[in-house]
């Protein structure tokens, strides 16, 4: 695992944005593994920039994002689906088609799982994937007690990720209990992993993800598994790391 350490957030997700960009350029039929979160923001907001100001070109590349609630549709504004339209897709030169979430209001979720995962085989595996972290360790929805295996699946929130997420959905009672991840196993499937945690609240769990044992009750501590993880945090998220 590299780990970067940069002085504040807005240059972590700098870096992170010139690492994507670098990758697209030398690959411009790059398949990218997308997060969300607010902790993407600003990295979203980096890639636009991008494509603007120095034609930083998403016209080949094909995404897929990382998880999806159940029961949203793709038009509600609190879908991840609308979160990316809003962030990135909407405003780079994506071609729609080429962009992939799971569908929330799928009628067989399972069904929808397996084939989630069929596309992703399907064009050859995902080159690059983008990861944040939940304040409990999460990657994608992998919630405490995720398989090292696992594919890609529903998963139920904790009242640690419905906590966390609820300020977006207006209060917990509004927010969807379950949601379509992909799987650690899938995750760690990818070619390149690159994390991005910025922020004090982190600074514990990225301590406990980077230097402590691999455990399903922290599904972040696989990516020691993975032959190529960049994990790039500010220095406050690092400010617990031995
Ligand atoms: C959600 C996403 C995760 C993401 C996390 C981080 O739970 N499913 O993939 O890592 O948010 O959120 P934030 O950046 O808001 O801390």
């Amino acid at each position: 695992m590299e780990v970067i350490i940069q002085p504040n957030a807005d240059a972590a997700a700098l870096l992170v944005a010139r690492l994507i960009a670098k990758e697209l350029r030398a690959n411009p039929h790059l398949v990218l593994g997308l997060a969300t979160g607010r902790t993407m923001e600003s990295l979203y907001a980096r890639l636009v920039r991008m494509h603007r100001e120095e034609r930083l070109d998403f016209s080949l590349c094909r995404t897929f994002n990382l998880d999806e609630y159940v029961g949203l549709s793709p038009d509600d504004p609190h879908s991840y689906r609308q979160y990316m339209h809003r962030h990135l897709f909407g405003q780079v030169n994506l071609d729609p088609r080429n962009t992939h979430l799971p569908h929330g209001q799928a009628p067989d979720l399972d069904a929808e799982c397996s084939h989630y995962e069929q596309l992703i085989e399907k064009f050859g595996g995902i080159d690059l994937q983008l990861l944040g972290i939940g304040r409990a360790g999460h990657i994608g929805f992998n919630e405490p007690l995720s398989a090292l295996r696992s594919r890609t699946r529903v998963k139920a929130l904790t009242p640690v990720t419905l906590a966390q997420n609820a300020p977006m959905f207006g209060g917990v009672e509004q927010m969807p209990r379950r949601a379509i991840t992909m799987g650690v196993g899938t995750i760690l499937e990818s070619h390149r992993c690159l994390l991005l945690a910025t922020g004090e609240e982190k600074a514990a769990i990225m301590a406990k993800a980077v230097e402590g044992p691999i455990t399903g009750m922290i599904s972040a501590t696989a990516l020691q598994l993975h032959p190529r993880c960049t994990v790039v945090v500010d220095e406050a998220a690092a400010s617990q790391m031995q």
